[in-house]
């Protein structure tokens, strides 16, 4: 771990216990899961606990006393025996030292210090819900701490949800996390670049999907983001397609959302391409159609305007072409209000993405002199990070020209918001009708 960055883990605890002002939180990463029999998924920190702790470990916790600025860590024990079948463990004394903690115990010892440290604080922060299991752990230290109140001794009064105070923090990602965004978008970006230039009819759309995991791991991403839609023809009118075996025709477009996760972080791109290097002129229509509506969308994406803007844009570009190519008929306000433009375009154009691919933050914002539950879309600021995604789907109907029947298409990108506009972290993977040709002519 030479390149582990402690100031930024241990920066991002303080400024956590200085937004809670008082009491202590409790952050537990994800449990381990069992796939079948003696097989486990693959291991995934939590997101929240890894932000804060840059530790990878299963069986952690993280505890944060905010009055005494004191950060702790619970891990598993050293142990050779474990560490012979599973590999190596920090243990407490050298998690603490390289991963900067003021203390930190072995997780058998939780039960018995989290009671102590429980004692008289005022709150206690935690993201209650989340686990049946956590739940009921802190509700049995908390049980243990009433029996006491005769010794003087008292329980929070008051429980709020860590995450809250989280998920801000992160929607505004740092120089550091950005570099990784970056690398994680640069992979991504290659894989499909790479994926355009493998792809031939007659290939089996999982034999795409395998190109896109060797250039994931071959570059060092830990994971695909999330599972690889590699959808060809009809297939990519599925919205979350990820069944990958279907044989690619000549004539098909292919489209494919792949991304890779890169110490925690996601990169999210979709590109659709025809299998034999040649868009046909309704393929290209709707092609040209669903890139006019990126570029609108993208164009919104800066600090004078909300987090919907993007959406607006692409809707309204996407439903005067979809008027234009008579798949819909009407004014663009008739279209508009009656979401007659939703028969082929049903999603929305974009989310936030850092640790999670769907990442943390709210979308809205309440807003003040309107009535309770009011709620405006929070403006775009600088260092946020989101896809932006617009597409169509056209499946076969009475009311659609069948010349664009069984035509799905998406264009993603990742993109940050930066001081005066935005920065398209994934623009090295070609998306051009011109460009996409000739990289499949090579
Ligand atoms: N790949 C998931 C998404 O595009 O939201
Ligand atoms: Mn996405
Ligand atoms: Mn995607």
């Amino acid at each position: 771990m030479s390149a582990f960055n402690i100031q930024e883990f241990s920066a991002r605890r303080h400024r956590l216990m200085q937004l809670m002002g008082n009491g202590i939180a409790i952050v537990p990463t994800a449990p381990e899961v069992i796939r079948n029999r003696d097989s486990h998924y693959p291991y995934r920190f939590d997101s929240y606990f890894y932000y804060l702790t840059g530790f990878k470990e299963p069986e952690a916790v993280v505890v944060l006393i905010a009055e005494q600025s004191k950060s702790i860590l619970f891990c598993r024990d050293k142990d050779m025996e474990r560490e012979i079948w599973d590999g190596f463990r920090y243990g407490a004394d050298a998690a603490r030292e390289t991963f900067g903690f003021d203390e930190a115990y072995s997780i058998s010892e939780l039960d018995a210090v989290m009671t102590k440290l429980l004692a008289n604080q005022p709150k206690l922060y935690f993201s209650l819900g989340e686990s049946p299991v956590w739940d009921q752990r802190i509700t049995s230290w908390l049980n243990v701490l009433r029996t006491q109140a005769r010794a003087g001794i008292s329980v929070p009064d008051d429980i709020a949800d860590v995450r809250k105070l989280l998920d801000e923090m992160r929607l505004y990602k740092s120089p550091f996390e950005l570099a990784l965004m970056q690398r994680s978008a640069d992979i991504a970006a290659g894989a499909h670049n790479r994926a355009m230039q493998f792809t031939r009819p007659g290939q089996m759309e999982y034999e795409v999907e395998a190109e896109f995991l060797h250039e994931f791991y071959r570059n060092g991403a830990q994971a695909p983001a999330y599972t690889s839609i590699v959808a060809s023809g009809a297939n990519a009118c599925t919205l979350h397609y990820n069944a990958n075996n279907t044989q690619i025709k000549d004539g098909d477009l292919l489209l494919i959302d792949a991304g890779c996760e890169l110490d925690g972080y996601a990169s999210d791109i979709t590109r659709t391409f025809p299998a034999n290097g040649r868009f046909t002129a309704p393929q290209k229509d709707l092609y040209e159609l669903v890139l006019s509506a990126q570029a609108a969308a993208i164009a919104q994406v800066n600090p004078t305007q909300h987090w919907n803007a993007p959406h607006e844009a692409a809707l309204d570009v996407l439903i005067q072409g979809f008027i234009d190519l008579k798949l819909c008929r009407g004014s663009k306000e008739a279209v508009l209000d009656s979401g007659a433009y939703r028969q082929f375009y049903m999603h929305r154009t974009g989310h936030w993405l850092g640790l999670d691919v769907h990442d943390a933050g709210e979308y809205q914002s309440k807003s003040d002199g309107k009535k309770a539950g009011a709620h405006t879309w929070r403006k775009l600021e600088p260092g946020m990070s989101l896809t932006v995604e617009p597409g169509c789907y056209v499946r076969p109907a009475e009311n659609v020209p069948e010349h664009f029947w069984n035509i799905g298409i998406r264009i993603e990108d990742d993109v940050l918001v930066t001081t005066d506009g935005c920065k398209v972290l994934t623009e090295k993977a070609v998306k051009t009708v011109s460009e996409i040709e000739a990289l499949m002519r090579h």
